[in-house]
């Protein structure tokens, strides 16, 4: 059999009076009259109602939930990891094109039945405008199943390159010994269901912990892979409190790979953790991480002006500053600085409007949650304290949802905390350097770039470019030219990147697949 041709999903515009803009404003009032949802955990494929109850806010109206939602307890830990055991030799023998059909169906209804209550629930839930959520919840999480049922044709179609006269060798990619741990974030609906379902496309059993800040938008993905006819047991949903549930999920003999995205902080803690138990497990864990980034743009006084100020400022400011890849230090050569970066900069930033991302208008939302809030203003205030100049925004108001307004810093000191440390939120802080000193300034971005995972280098000479990406050999695992550093599509630029950034397995290509499988070499002689 040969799937279908696949491409990546086309995306909407939600242009004001259009039908589709229409049916999502009708999606989002119709959530809007029916929130809060009651969301059980689920284990083989039952609703389980714990009782242990928490609540996911709206972060642009935070005394509103858009969902309770049943912690996991101890026992419904214990009967998730049982019953994914139990689940896994239907789904693991199951033969790979009935696999392959739930995915590519899960895709189909994300494309189409569900796309505006997809959005809606990443909207509210999650604080994205149309864009974002369309981007996130439509286009990337379609593409993550329909790219990943080719990426594993491609995997399974790896197979030795000779046969020796009167034999036949072969490989078979199996799923690991075991169960998956998934912990997933809340900044892309998109990654919740890669987390779960690029390792279950070849025949792993799931544990999946989503974020309390994405209940809503990930237990709608796992109905949806019902829908598209995923077996009991196969993927078992259980939110809650993330030490108390991975803490025991880590002590399972039958634990076999962790696939996280999150912060670097918890990854270090569940690396240890895994370490710890070692001797109990069967195997050797997989451990697959992506942790955040402390992105960059470099941008060489040969640079296009308004397409480098263009693509900065979406890539600090959309989703506010939320997205691992999104930008957060500028280095801007002083002589494009002073010949319109810097007035056209702030003259973009100026028009930006936050609000509400229910808003058409509207280009920056709440930050996620009170922590969130607390810290991105922090940095802000530290920023002011150490000698920075704020040059636009910097105020913020947390009364209602969590508005921090786009921040630019500029810095004499590349050292200084809002040059190096991850703020997760928009603040961009600039960096401008004599244009002699272009080389020595992409060693201190290297030298600075604890994160390795995204930067864009600008300019129309290729010889500056090329030096720049040399130099800044392992500062980052995507680089773009003369283009922002957010937005790695399914399937054309595999994502991640390495130092304190994760393991760079590289989502949205055949290499991610590869941590996910077992594999095994027969030879026959005729
Ligand atoms: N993959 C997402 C991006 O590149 C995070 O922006």
């Amino acid at each position: 059999f040969k799937i279908p041709a696949i491409d990546n999903e086309p995306m909407r515009t939600y242009a004001s009076g259009s039908a589709e803009r229409r049916a999502l404003q009708a999606a989002i009032t119709q959530m809007k009259q029916e929130l809060p949802f009651e969301v059980p955990c689920i284990v083989n494929g039952q609703p389980v109602k714990t009782g242990k109850i928490a609540k996911q806010p709206l972060p642009a109206d935070h005394a509103k939930h858009l969902c309770t939602y049943h912690e996991a307890d101890e026992a419904t830990i214990t009967r998730a990891i049982e019953g994914a055991l139990a689940a896994k030799e239907h789904w693991e023998t199951m033969p790979w094109n009935d696999r392959a059909a739930i995915f590519l169906k899960a895709a189909d209804l994300l494309s189409g039945k569900y796309r505006y209550k997809m959005l809606a629930a990443t909207m509210l839930g999650q604080g994205k405008n149309a864009w974002q959520a369309e981007i996130d919840a439509a286009a990337e999480l379609t593409d993550f199943f329909r790219f990943g049922v080719k990426f594993v044709e491609d995997l399974y179609s790896q197979q030795p390159s000779k046969n020796a006269a009167g034999s036949w060798n072969r490989t078979e990619y199996r799923p690991l010994e075991g169960f998956v741990l998934a912990v997933s974030p809340f900044n892309f609906t998109a990654i919740g269901g890669n987390l779960a379902g690029a390792p279950a496309m070849v025949g792993n059993v799931i544990v999946w912990k989503p974020s309390p800040s994405a209940i809503y938008s990930n237990y709608l993905i796992y109905q949806i892979l019902k829908e598209a006819g995923l077996p009991d047991g196969v993927i078992q949903f259980v939110p809650g409190p993330a030490p108390q549930i991975v803490s025991q999920v880590l002590t399972s003999p039958d634990f076999a790979a962790l696939h996280f995205t999150g912060s670097t902080f918890v990854f270090k803690k569940l690396w240890r953790d895994i370490s710890n138990n070692l001797d109990t497990y069967k195997s050797y864990p997989r451990i697959v991480g992506e942790t955040g980034g402390k992105n960059f743009h470099l941008i060489h006084s040969s640079a296009e002006v308004r397409n480098a100020v263009l693509q900065s400022v979406r890539s600090a400011f959309e989703y506010s500053g939320q997205k691992c890849s999104a930008l957060s230090r500028l280095y801007v050569s002083a002589s494009v600085w002073k010949n319109g970066f810097k007035e056209q900069l702030l003259e973009e930033v100026a028009k930006i409007k936050v609000g509400n991302p229910e808003d058409v208008e509207t280009f920056v939302g709440p930050v996620i949650n009170e922590t969130a809030f607390e810290k991105i203003t922090g940095y802000i205030k530290l920023a002011k304290e150490n000698g920075s100049e704020i040059l636009i925004g910097g105020e913020s108001d947390g009364s209602k949802g969590y508005f921090v307004k786009p921040t630019v810093v500029l810095t004499k000191d590349p050292q200084s905390a809002t040059m190096v440390e991850e703020i997760f939120g928009p603040v961009l802080t600039v960096y401008v350097f004599e244009d002699a000193d272009y080389d020595k300034t992409c060693d201190i971005i290297d030298a600075t770039s604890s994160y390795a995972l995204t930067g864009s280098i600008f300019s129309s000479d290729r010889r500056a470019l090329i030096r720049a990406t040399n130099r800044l050999r392992h500062a980052a695992g995507n680089i773009y030219y003369n283009e922002k550093c957010t937005g790695a599509v399914v399937g054309q630029q595999p994502f991640g990147g390495a130092r304190k950034s994760g393991t760079n397995d590289k989502a949205g290509s055949v290499q991610l697949f590869y941590r996910f499988v077992s594999a095994r070499s027969i030879k026959e002689n005729f």
